[in-house]
């Protein structure tokens, strides 16, 4: 009893004496940059200690940070994989040390008896969104189109691959020519765009662009226009994330659609924990954040404004 009584007292100590580890995988994309900025923002708020790790997108600095976390004893872990696969060993670490972890916005192929909970969107189902969009714009008129994809190996790059396969599936008319990855980056969105462009035709044979994220259509919009070509008219553009400088894009007529993710992925995360450190409480294994399409008959100047400063 007086061990219970104990374990009670520990977990209703007040949440702002937390210390909470995050383990970011860098800073890839606009989109990134605001997800860091919201997750230190949240913390403040709430008065934890937030220790922030910075991977330069490689997994073996998450796995030294997540070691390290465990080794200091912070109070929980989040953690956004870079990839997919070979999260196990150290998932096991913390969970032998008992601290809780939490996935943010990717998705591993670990047991889910490894980590608290698993904070994102449906990325299978944004691809999706992005595929129907592309099915509807083009009708029945031949479209062949090129695939920039996030990183290989990541969550997002395998999902949002598959989504859109899943929205244009049945659709003869559009075929996938051409897919490769671009890293969620600009500069390789651009380069990797520059080569798709001398294979087809300087770009006439392109009907449109499916990129896994905005950063790389920006990067893509930069080498259409260098091409002679008019992005969003010559070639359509659908990516996702819905950072500031998309609906830039959009406003001017060179992008035409993109699926929103929400950088807020600490605030259902630091819920979830508030929760299971006052009682146990244990959260769903997956916590869906929303995924919305936006065109540009949905206001592109206004969702700027609103997004501007937001720390993308
Ligand atoms: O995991 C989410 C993806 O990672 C975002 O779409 C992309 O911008 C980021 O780098």
């Amino acid at each position: 009893i007086l061990l219970a009584g104990a374990a009670l007292l520990a977990l209703s100590v007040g949440a702002s004496a937390q210390t909470v580890g995050f383990s970011q995988i860098g800073s890839e994309s606009g989109w990134r940059a605001a997800e860091t900025t919201l997750t230190r923002q949240q913390a403040e708020e709430r008065g934890y200690t937030l220790q922030f790790s910075d991977a330069q997108q490689r997994q073996e600095n998450q796995i030294a940070a997540i070691r390290s976390f465990v080794a200091q004893g912070v109070d929980a872990i989040l953690l956004a994989p870079v990839v997919a696969t070979g999260w196990d060993a150290v998932l096991q670490e913390a969970k032998e040390a008992e601290i809780p972890v939490v996935l943010l916005d990717r998705q591993v192929d670990s047991s889910d008896d490894l980590y608290l909970t698993a904070v994102g969107s449906d990325l299978v189902h944004e691809g999706k969104v992005a595929g129907e969009w592309l099915a509807s714009e083009v009708g029945d008129n031949n479209c062949r189109v090129v695939e920039l994809q996030g990183t290989t190996g990541s969550s997002p790059a395998i999902d949002r691959a598959k989504g859109f396969r899943d929205g244009i599936a049945g659709k003869a008319n559009i075929e996938i020519v051409r897919s490769q990855t671009g890293d969620f980056t600009r500069t390789l969105g651009k380069s990797v765009m520059e080569s798709f462009l001398q294979a087809e035709s300087g770009g006439k044979d392109i009907c449109a662009l499916y990129a896994h994220n905005d950063d790389m259509a920006i990067g893509a919009i930069q080498a259409i226009k260098e091409a002679g070509l008019k992005p969003g008219q010559d070639i359509k553009i659908v990516s996702i994330d819905a950072v500031p400088d998309i609906f830039q894009a959009m406003a001017a007529g060179e992008a035409n659609a993109t699926v929103e993710l929400t950088p807020n992925m600490a605030g259902p995360a630091f819920d979830a924990l508030e929760a299971f450190w006052k009682d146990g409480t244990e959260p769903s294994k997956f916590i869906q954040t929303e995924s919305k399409l936006y065109t540009q008959a949905d206001d592109p100047s206004g969702e700027y404004e609103r997004r501007k400063d937001l720390g993308y």
